[in-house]
C-alpha cells in the first residue's frame, strides 16, 4: 500500500520542504476532541470522542498565501515571530472522513439458471455466469485484475464540461466488464470539479459517459471537507450555481450555512456594484449578520460574481472573529480561517482555451488581501495533489473494492489518469501511483512534462493510457471485449487463450 510521507517526497521535493516549514511554523487546527488544540479558537464545537471522527492528515502545501510569488512587494512582510503569535495556526493538518466502510455479502447467486430442464432447452447462461467461468479458469489474471486500478481525473480526460471524450465512454466499458476475463477492473473518480451535491454529479456524469457511476467511487474538491462539519457551526459557503453549494455544506452537516446572497439581502450596500434581482431577493435567507459571528469561510466552488464574493470575504477577513460591520484591530489573531476546496489556476472547459479556476480566485484574493491589510493570508486549500485528498482516495479505493470484490484491500498497482501535470502528475507521482498524462486537457507540450513528469508516461488519450495500464499488468495480448459466444463449460480446459 502507497503511504506519503515526508520521507516519500525526497529531498529537493518543494512540497516538503513547504511541510517542514510549516511544521515549525504552525500549530495545529482546532482539534475535535480538543486534545491536540494548541490554537485559541474560541469557535471549537464539543464533539463526543467516539473514536469514529475525521482523520486529521499534516498538510503538504504551505498555508501561506501564494500570491507573493505573483506581484510586487507591496507591503512589509510580517516577522517570524510576529506570525507564530497568530491564533489562526490552522494549516498544520487537513481533517478527512472516514469512510464507512459496508460490510457486504459475497455476489449474487445463480443457482437454478443454468439447472437442465427436461425436455426443453439449456437456459443460455447469464453474462455473469459467464464471466465467473472464464474467471474460474484464469486465476493469475484474475489476480492481477484485481490487484489494479484506476483514479481517473474527469475535465480533460472524461469530459470537457458537459461534452462526452469519446474514448471515455469507452474506456468505462472495458473496466465494467467487457474485457477479456468480464471482470469489473476497480477504478474510482478523482476531481477537483465542485459545486453540486455528489449525487447530482454522478446522475450527470453517469448520462455523459453512458455507464453507472455510483457515489461509493466519486471524489470531488469538496468531498473531503465534510470533515470540517465537527468543527465550525456557523460558516460562509461560497461558490457555485445559485444555492447548490448551499445544498452542498447541509449534506455535509453543517448546521448554520451562509451565503453571500444572504448577506446581500440583507445589506445590499456591501456589494456596491451587484444587481440583485428579486428572485434573488426572494430565495436568499437574510438574517441580521452584526450579531452573528461566522467562525470559517468555506470556498466550496468558482465563484459567480468575483466582485461580491470577494469583497464579502476579504470584509470577514479583516473583521473581528468573522463578525460583520467590524474591523479587527489585529487583522491576524482575530482572523477567521478560510478553506477552499482545490487550488487549480486553470480548467478545462467547452472553450478552446483552458478557463481560470478556483486557484486564480484564491491568488487575486491573497493579493487583496495582503494589499489591503499588509499581512499574509494563510489559508487552506483542500483538492489534488493535497495529500488528505490523495489520502481520501485510499479510504474510497479500499471500500469499492469491498463493493465490488468483496475485499477490503488496497490493490497493489494503481495507475493515476490526468491531464494536469500541477495537479493530477504531480500528486500521484508523490504518493506513489503510476502516472499518466493524456492529451486531452490542460498538458499540451511535448514528449512529457517538465517539471512533473508521469512516471508510467503520456498518452493521446485515456484509453490508450487504460489500454497500456492493463497491458502491462495483465499480459500483452489481453483482450479488450467479452466474448459472450465463448462457454467455457463446452470448451473446458481448452481455453488455453485466457490464461
Ligand atoms: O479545475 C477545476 C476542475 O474542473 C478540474 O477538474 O476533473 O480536472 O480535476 P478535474
Ligand atoms: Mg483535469
Amino acid at each position: 500500500m502507497p503511504t506519503f510521507d515526508d520521507s516519500d517526497l525526497g529531498p529537493q521535493s518543494p512540497l516538503q520542504k513547504t511541510a517542514s516549514r510549516d511544521s515549525q511554523r504552525h500549530q495545529r487546527i482546532p482539534s475535535r476532541h480538543g486534545s491536540l488544540a494548541v490554537g485559541s479558537y474560541g469557535a471549537n464545537l464539543a464533539i463526543p470522542d467516539d473514536g469514529e471522527g475525521p482523520i486529521e492528515v499534516p498538510a503538504t502545501r504551505s498555508s501561506i498565501a501564494d500570491a507573493q510569488a505573483y506581484m510586487h512587494s507591496l507591503s512589509l512582510s510580517p516577522s517570524m515571530r510576529d506570525r507564530r503569535g497568530s491564533r489562526n495556526s490552522f494549516g498544520a493538518a487537513l481533517p478527512i472522513p472516514r469512510s464507512k466502510r459496508r460490510s457486504r455479502l459475497s455476489s449474487v447467486h445463480y443457482l437454478g439458471e443454468t439447472e437442465q430442464r427436461p425436455g426443453l432447452p439449456p437456459v443460455q447462461p447469464s453474462r455473469e455466469i459467464l464471466a465467473a467461468q472464464v474467471q474460474d479458469l484464469a486465476h493469475e489474471k484474475v489476480r492481477a485484475a484485481k490487484d489494479m486500478a484506476f483514479v481517473f481525473d474527469i475535465d480533460g480526460v472524461l469530459v470537457h464540461g458537459d461534452r462526452l471524450i469519446p474514448e471515455g465512454k469507452r474506456v468505462l466499458e472495458i473496466l465494467n466488464g467487457d474485457n477479456q476475463l468480464g471482470i469489473k477492473i476497480p477504478h474510482i473518480f478523482l476531481t477537483n470539479g465542485s459545486g453540486k451535491p455528489e449525487a447530482a454529479r454522478v446522475d450527470q456524469l453517469s448520462k455523459i459517459l453512458h455507464s453507472p457511476i455510483s457515489t461509493d467511487q466519486f471524489i470531488q474538491s469538496h468531498t473531503p471537507m465534510r470533515a470540517l462539519a465537527e468543527y465550525y457551526k456557523t460558516v460562509l459557503v461560497v461558490g457555485g450555481e445559485g444555492y447548490k453549494c448551499r445544498e452542498v455544506a447541509e449534506e455535509y452537516g453543517f448546521q448554520d450555512i451562509i451565503v453571500p446572497n444572504d448577506i446581500v439581502a440583507w445589506d445590499p450596500t456591501i456589494a456596491p456594484y451587484r444587481v440583485f434581482t428579486e428572485e434573488e431577493r426572494k430565495t436568499a435567507r437574510p438574517r441580521d449578520f452584526s450579531k452573528i459571528n461566522i467562525e470559517a469561510i468555506m470556498v466550496f466552488s468558482d465563484s459567480r460574481d468575483y466582485a461580491t464574493d470577494m469583497q464579502i470575504i476579504v470584509d470577514l477577513l479583516r473583521s473581528e472573529n468573522g463578525r460583520l460591520g467590524t474591523i479587527a484591530k489585529d487583522p491576524v489573531s482575530q482572523r477567521i480561517p478560510i478553506y477552499f476546496s482545490q487550488g487549480d489556476l486553470l480548467c478545462p472547459t467547452e472553450h478552446p482555451i483552458p478557463r481560470m479556476s478556483q486557484g486564480a480566485f484564491r491568488i487575486g484574493l491573497e493579493a487583496m488581501y495582503k494589499a489591503l491589510t499588509g499581512v499574509d493570508l494563510e489559508r487552506v486549500v483542500y483538492g489534488k495533489p493535497e495529500l488528505a485528498t490523495y489520502k481520501y482516495a485510499d479510504e474510497v479505493l479500499a471500500s469499492w473494492m469491498e463493493e465490488i470484490h468483496n475485499d477490503q484491500r488496497l490493490p497493489s498497482n494503481i495507475y493515476m489518469i490526468g491531464d494536469n501535470p500541477a495537479s493530477d502528475i504531480i500528486g500521484g507521482n508523490m504518493y506513489g501511483w503510476n502516472t499518466c498524462l493524456v492529451r486531452t486537457g490542460v498538458f499540451q507540450g511535448g514528449e512529457n512534462d517538465e517539471e512533473n513528469p508521469a512516471s508510467f508516461g503520456v498518452f493521446a488519450n485515456v484509453l490508450e493510457a487504460v489500454q497500456a495500464a492493463m497491458r502491462k499488468e495483465l499480459g500483452q495480448d489481453f483482450k479488450f471485449n467479452f466474448d459472450e459466444r465463448i462457454n467455457p463449460v463446452l470448451h473446458g480446459n481448452s481455453m488455453s487463450a485466457i490464461e
